[in-house]
């Protein structure tokens, strides 16, 4: 081939003489891409531009030179459609000027193509498309010199881009522009790139409305859209926050938020939707379609498992990968194939091990197995390096800082990243900025002026989402609605106080909001001057949440205080002493503890976090203006004992385990038969409806059509949900919880009397079970019994269905697995009510330690029944321990030590039963005088986290945990000493 290289080079050197008219096309970006197609590989060599003339060089890499394909060119002029100059931007769109003029017919071995560009007029750059027997491998632009950023050069022009420039736009705003901010006040922005007129895309909170300095309206949150179960509504409310960002001049708006409502205390649960994977994959396709019908984009976040707050920047989420794909994932699967966003927020923490932003394999499912093609952003100053997060695919590090850049610039000079790996970030951000509204105003010539919302009309529209999200869980003898004028006495903080949404990124500076007690009085009900003037008691109790930190079991939080409880006990006894009815409205973000006290109210109103409109929303269900129709998108728990995260909650600050495994909220609580206060999919209605005639079909295409009607069989006007779930089969070669969410529908107000028939698709994707040793993500042949209820514990008709089955694809790559194998929950063991309702009774007792950080982290937190604060033993140079006093001895069964070390390597645990021993001041390491221990065990271990050591009866009354004085610091979150039950030690 010597020859014909040299011929080559000397047939491009004169090309490249003549061009001087056009200037020289700098290197194609993807000049040394292998070709490989139809078993034929060839590489584009060389490539110039001289005059009007392109000139490309294909080098066949097959061994039988003559035996390659059909190549033919395609060239498009890319011109500049209705340019109009505009902050010194132009974009591009691709005109075909020629079928390829020169060898049509090339079948032979390397060659030299001249395309003929003549029919340009404008044009100042080419984009060459080639085609292999009539199929295209390969496109590229050629350059003449005067580049602009489109969707068409974008590729392109990462190529170009100096390494400068590629950590300058791959590390956010605060690199460069001060002084330049496209929008003062939003949460970050990418760095333009004048040499290409490439503008910067400004991103902003979200979700529940645009946070800005200016006065938004403030929505519903994400956890009321979705107990609307009505994706229309979701899909108009995007829409009105899609109008705000473009007004605002935002381009992309941070949400909505995708992570399952695992925990039930998750600190941020009112930014996300559901516990369950396709409500919030639907509710998700749907905010997503109602923003981006705008123009502006979404940010589906926070790719994934960050499902609590505790240490949400350190820990590392252990979760199988089933349990990952079938639940965690799903959503966005789900939302990316039904709703292109135009972007994804990796999460702040780690994914068994690794930060999410910097997992490859995990950012690889986003793209590879879903079919994502936007940009991948960091969280807010989430760990790794920027450098590792654009390799895993992480395109944009936010908000960005001077190091940041550095350290991508550095890696990209040392080689640590690549070039080829740098391209591509800069070429997904580029893509998205073409798809921004900011670009495309420029595009246009013009902005559409700012300030022309009308926000009463969107007040409306937040109006109807927040009273068809609110959920009435119970309403004994028609409590409610109240008679139309009717004296009330309004107690609860809440009541003026409302809360409106979360803290932290999340909230919304809107302008005015509706408390409870405006909306109820503008109604038109009367605050009664005396109680006993009233004729229904209303308590509001509310709860605020905060993103950084989760909610906690104790009174005022996930429990009512003592003063809320006698508060609902004493206004119970008056008002059914009087034979009057007391109305509970539970304004929070996250579930709370009913079972205690629900018998004392007659109705209960969860309200939830529904926007500026609350007041108005829960005055119109109130007096039955609106006849409630929200569904609970999460499970009540009876206590946090009785759930499937608890044993695992929070975890230590290094990783919390998934321990619940596919048994996540409905899923653990039908499948253990487990009650709950109040099911999934629960919600009342002013009136009564029936479900009849329920089909289950599978279609020919492999996916099931699902029909029921619905009849309002009651007295008034009102909308029921139709809550299909499957129970796949048990012969399938998996454990399968005992039924799944696969479809919903709700039906149109329907008058008394009225029937509707509700048809829904179950779509392979809403019901596939991954399979971990082949990466499949499959329908496994069977019988599927489909069934349709109110809830997921209250099934009213079942169908049966045989499905074909088969695999939808197979995962690209398999994810990484958890650090060390912990037991899961298992159907087959059952769960352990009795022992998860043990208490300990360590809690509150004076303790002992040999050191506590100084006091910022005393003993006494070890005991304090909250599993997220802890004792620290770091400080001491000799052995560290603490001791419990359980005030006198007592017969135990085990104990059971939460906790977490660094070099730890074991512990051991002695005892004593003393009982006549003074002094000690507790909270220190003077401990009583005279105690003396017997040694119990040591237990060895390699990390640390829940340790149980049993005791079989043995008396005690302190119990000393000590670590060798040779490790590192330890931890102790929680040491829980569980008593004897009576009589066991007789048996
Ligand atoms: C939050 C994100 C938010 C970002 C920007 C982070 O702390 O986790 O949800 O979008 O800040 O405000």
């Amino acid at each position: 081939m010597p020859n014909k290289m040299a011929l080559l080079k000397r047939f491009f050197d004169c090309f490249c003489d003549a061009n001087r008219s056009y200037g020289v096309a700098p290197p194609l970006r993807r000049l040394s891409e292998r070709i490989c197609k139809m078993d034929n590989t060839y590489e584009i060599a060389g490539f110039k531009l001289a005059g009007r003339t392109a000139v490309i060089e294909i080098e066949n890499y097959n061994a039988e030179k003559n035996n390659c394909g059909k190549l033919t060119f395609k060239a498009f002029a890319l011109e500049r459609a209705n340019y109009t100059e505009f902050g010194n931007i132009a974009c591009f769109t691709g005109k075909e000027i020629e079928k390829f003029s020169g060898q049509a017919d090339y079948n032979a071995a390397d060659g030299v193509f001249a395309i003929n560009l003549e029919g340009a007029e404008d044009g100042t750059c080419y984009r060459v498309e080639m085609y292999e027997n009539g199929e295209k491998v390969t496109a590229f632009i050629i350059d003449s010199g005067k580049l602009y950023l489109s969707s068409e050069t974008a590729g392109y022009i990462a190529g170009q881009l100096t390494e400068e420039e590629i950590a300058s736009l791959t590390v956010g705003t605060t690199v460069g522009t001060t002084g330049d901010k496209a929008v003062w006040g939003d949460s970050g922005e990418t760095v333009p790139i004048k040499r290409f007129n490439v503008p910067a895309l400004s991103v902003n909170d979200g979700p529940q409305g645009i946070r800005l300095a200016q006065n938004t309206v403030w929505y519903p949150s994400d956890s009321l859209l979705a107990s609307t179960w009505d994706t229309d509504i979701i899909e108009n409310i995007g829409r009105q926050i899609g109008e705000d960002a473009y007004d605002l001049g935002v381009d992309v708006v941070l949400g909505c938020g995708m992570n399952l409502q695992r925990v039930t205390l998750c600190g941020r649960n009112f930014e996300y939707f559901s516990e369950d994977p396709l409500l919030t994959g639907l509710a998700a396709a749907a905010y997503t379609k109602g923003v981006q019908s705008t123009g502006a984009g979404v940010s589906l976040k926070h790719y994934a498992v960050n499902n609590q707050e505790t240490a949400r920047s350190l820990v590392s989420s252990e979760v199988t990968e089933r349990a990952m794909r079938e639940l965690y994932l799903k959503g966005f699967q789900l939302a990316v194939a039904d709703a292109d966003p135009m972007t994804v927020m990796s999460s702040y923490n780690k994914f068994n091990g690794t930060y999410t932003s910097v997992s490859k394999p995990l950012l690889s499912v986003l793209r590879e197995d879903f079919g994502f093609n936007g940009l991948i952003m960091s969280d807010w100053d989430s760990g790794g390096d920027s450098s590792d997060k654009i390799a895993a695919g992480n395109d944009l590090t936010m908000p960005g800082h001077e190091d940041e850049y550095e350290e991508v610039l550095q890696s990209l000079r040392s080689g640590k990243l690549t070039r080829a790996e740098a391209e591509q970030a800069a070429e997904n951000i580029l893509k998205v900025i073409c798809r921004s509204n900011g670009y495309k105003d420029i595009y246009n010539g013009k902005r559409r002026a700012a300030g022309k919302i009308d926000k009463e009309a969107q007040r409306k529209e937040a109006l109807e989402a927040a009273k068809a999200g609110m959920v009435l869980l119970k309403n004994d003898n028609n409590a409610l609605p109240l008679e139309k004028n009717a004296a009330v006495e309004l107690m609860g903080d809440a009541c003026k106080n409302t809360i409106y949404g979360g803290d932290g990124s999340g909230v919304v500076y809107c302008e005015k909001q509706i408390s409870v007690y405006e909306g109820i009085i503008s109604k038109g009900f009367r605050e009664a001057d005396s109680e006993t003037s009233a004729d229904c008691g209303i308590i509001v109790i509310g709860r605020t949440s905060t993103e950084g930190e989760d909610h906690a079991n104790k009174g005022g939080d996930f429990r009512l205080s003592d003063e809320e409880l006698a508060l609902i006990n004493n206004a119970a006894e008056r008002y059914r002493s009087a034979g009057k009815k007391l109305a509970v409205i539970l304004n929070t973000g996250n579930p709370i503890e009913v079972k205690s006290w629900l018998d004392r109210a007659d109705a209960v109103l969860w309200s939830g976090y529904a926007g500026e409109m609350t007041g108005a929303a829960v005055a119109e269900i109130l007096s039955g203006d609106k006849n409630p129709e929200g569904r609970l998108a999460i499970t009540w728990p009876e206590s946090i004992e009785l759930t499937g995260w608890s044993a695992d909650f929070p975890g230590s600050a290094a990783s919390t385990k998934y321990g619940d495994d596919i048994y996540v909220g409905y899923r653990f609580y039908e499948t253990f038969g487990v009650e709950a206060s109040f099911a999934f999919g629960h919600g009342l209605s002013y009136t009564t409806f029936r479900f009849g005639n329920f089909r289950a079909t599978a279609d020919n295409d492999g996916a099931v059509t699902l029909s029921v009607t619905v009849k309002n069989t009651g007295k008034t006007s009102g909308r029921e949900v139709a809550e299909f779930y499957v129970s796949k089969p048990e012969n399938s070669g998996f454990k399968q919880p005992a039924l799944e969410l696969c479809g919903f529908r709700k039906t149109r107000l329907l008058a008394p009397g009225e029937t509707e028939t509700v048809e829904v698709t179950v779509k392979n994707e809403y019901i596939f079970t991954y399979n971990e040793a082949t990466r499949e993500y499959t329908v496994p042949a069977g019988n599927y019994k489909f069934s349709v209820g109110r809830s997921a514990s209250d099934i009213v008709l079942s169908e049966s269905a045989e499905l074909a089955g088969g695999v939808l694809f197979k995962a690209y790559e398999s994810l990484p697995a958890p650090a060390k194998k912990f037991e899961l929950l298992n159907p087959e063991k059952g769960f352990d009510r009795a022992a998860a309702l043990r208490k300990s009774a360590a809690i509150g007792c004076d303790t002992y330690c040999s050191a506590d950080e100084g006091g910022k982290y005393p003993s006494a937190n070890a005991v304090d029944g909250e599993k997220n604060t802890r004792w620290s033993g770091v400080g001491s140079a000799d052995k560290r321990w603490l001791v419990v006093d359980l005030g006198k001895p007592v017969s135990l069964s085990e104990i059971e030590i939460v906790w977490e070390s660094n070099n730890a390597y074991k512990f051991t645990v002695y005892y004593s039963a003393d009982n006549e021993v003074t002094g000690g001041t507790p909270g220190t390491s003077e401990l009583p005088e005279n105690i003396s221990w017997t040694e119990l065990r040591t237990v060895e271990f390699e990390l640390a986290d829940t340790d149980f050591v049993g005791f079989d009866g043995i008396s005690a009354r302190f119990i000393k945990i000590e670590v060798p004085s040779k490790a590192g610091w330890c931890s102790i979150y929680q040491l829980k000493v569980y008593e004897q039950a009576a009589g066991a030690a007789d048996n």
